[in-house]
């Protein structure tokens, strides 16, 4: 095989600073494993804003659909916040989602052991917890058309559009009966079927496509009611299939359950390309957290964890994705933490430099 490519995307805020503990983790690989990818980064958001005029250079857009995975830090930050919408650094992102038409997000949510008693939830509501939410990414509110700010009568108005096709339900539905396949073939549904048609249509999509997939236990549940079941009781699932949007809150809110939205990968896949593996974007669920950016107190465990999603999804290596998973599950072990995984006992947390250089030590350690 060629040497896989991977194009890097650090982005703003916290973005470059996780990225920087990705680098040491990728080079690692290829120095310790003979498993070298053929790196090149690259602008996006308010860093490509600044220093290109748009959230995503045309020429960036080519390199992402042309390389085997794009991983990607955070954009955003209160510095862009008076732009126009269309230059948004958020429109980066959304951009290159749609036009590598990533429809499949895969958010898990796991709680390590070392964490179970720093979740705001009762430890034994969240010890063990291994749950896979799949939200799907290129369509529904995000995208529907009319959109826009309009002029009523003496008013404005603004409008986003919920459209679902049944093609797009059948694809990320299938995508998460094969997941739940490899798991423990549980999947619940969610959408608010009781007040929007489009719920309707979701409903019906995924129970069609459930037929082709017997051996597993399909659910469904009104999303709203999905959100207190995920705080009441979360180890009640295992695979989640939603819409663009709830996908996006019911993702932050089981990030909270493991502890710290610091620990949440994601992978966002789309159709498989030539090579039989799928056009993939990896990166961590929170934001460019421009409360602490440039403080090095960043945790990099979720940028770290969405690398080793694309060891395992884009590159065929879930050994070595599965060796880099147990590497933060020892150092967290071991008791080290970045400031967002402590409370107020006194211990003293390391800097994002420092988790980065603790989750390579034990990298070196399982040799
Ligand atoms: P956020 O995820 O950036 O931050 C929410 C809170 O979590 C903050 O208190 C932050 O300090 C903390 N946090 C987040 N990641 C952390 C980490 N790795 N380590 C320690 N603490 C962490 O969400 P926000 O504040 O609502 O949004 C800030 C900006 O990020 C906005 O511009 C938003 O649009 C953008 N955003 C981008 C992405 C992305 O690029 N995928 C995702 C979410 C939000
Ligand atoms: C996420 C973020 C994005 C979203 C923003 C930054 C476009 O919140 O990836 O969860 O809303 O999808
Ligand atoms: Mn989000």
């Amino acid at each position: 095989m060629s040497t896989p490519s991977l194009l890097i995307l650090p982005g703003d805020g916290i973005g470059p600073e996780v990225m920087a503990e990705v680098r040491k983790i990728v080079d690692w690989f290829g120095a310790k494993r003979d498993l070298t990818f053929d790196v090149s980064e690259d602008l996006v958001g308010g860093a490509a804003y600044d220093a290109h005029g748009t959230p995503l250079h045309d020429d960036t857009m080519a390199r992402a659909q042309d390389v085997d995975a794009v991983l990607l830090g955070a954009v955003g930050g209160p510095k862009y916040d008076a732009l126009d919408f269309s230059l948004k650094p958020e429109r980066g992102l959304l951009r290159l989602r749609k036009e590598m038409d990533l429809f499949a997000n895969l958010r898990p949510a796991q709680c390590f052991d070392a964490l179970s008693h720093f979740s705001s939830l009762k430890q034994e509501v969240v010890a063990g917890l291994d749950i896979m939410i799949v939200r799907e990414l290129t369509s529904g509110v995000y995208f529907g058309e009319p959109r826009g700010i309009f002029e009523e009568g003496n008013e404005r108005v603004g409008i986003n559009t919920q459209r679902y096709t049944e093609s797009e339900i059948d694809r990320v539905a299938r995508s998460a009966f094969e997941l739940a396949m490899k798991r423990d073939k549980k999947l619940c549904s969610m959408e608010k079927a009781n007040v929007m048609e489009s719920g309707i249509l979701w409903r019906e999509v995924v129970t069609r496509v459930g037929q082709d997939y017997p051996e597993v236990e399909l659910s469904h549940m009104y999303a709203d009611a999905g959100a207190m079941q995920l705080t009441r009781w979360p180890k009640q699932f295992d695979v989640i299939v939603t819409d663009n949007l709830f996908g996006d809150l019911l993702s932050d809110l089981a990030a909270m359950l493991t502890g710290s939205l610091g620990m949440l990968p994601s992978a966002s896949l789309g159709a498989p390309m030539s090579n039989g593996r799928p056009k993939a974007l990896y990166e961590p669920v929170h934001g460019s957290a421009p409360d602490i950016a440039g403080q090095g107190k960043a945790n990099p465990i979720a940028c770290i964890l969405s690398f080793a999603m694309a060891l395992r999804y884009s590159f065929d290596q879930g050994d070595e994705a599965a060796r880099v998973e147990k590497a933060v599950e020892a150092v967290l072990a071991d008791g080290v933490r970045t400031a967002d995984l402590l409370g107020e006992d006194g211990t003293v947390p390391v800097s994002t430099s420092e988790m980065g250089d603790a989750i390579v030590a034990k990298l070196d350690a399982s040799l």
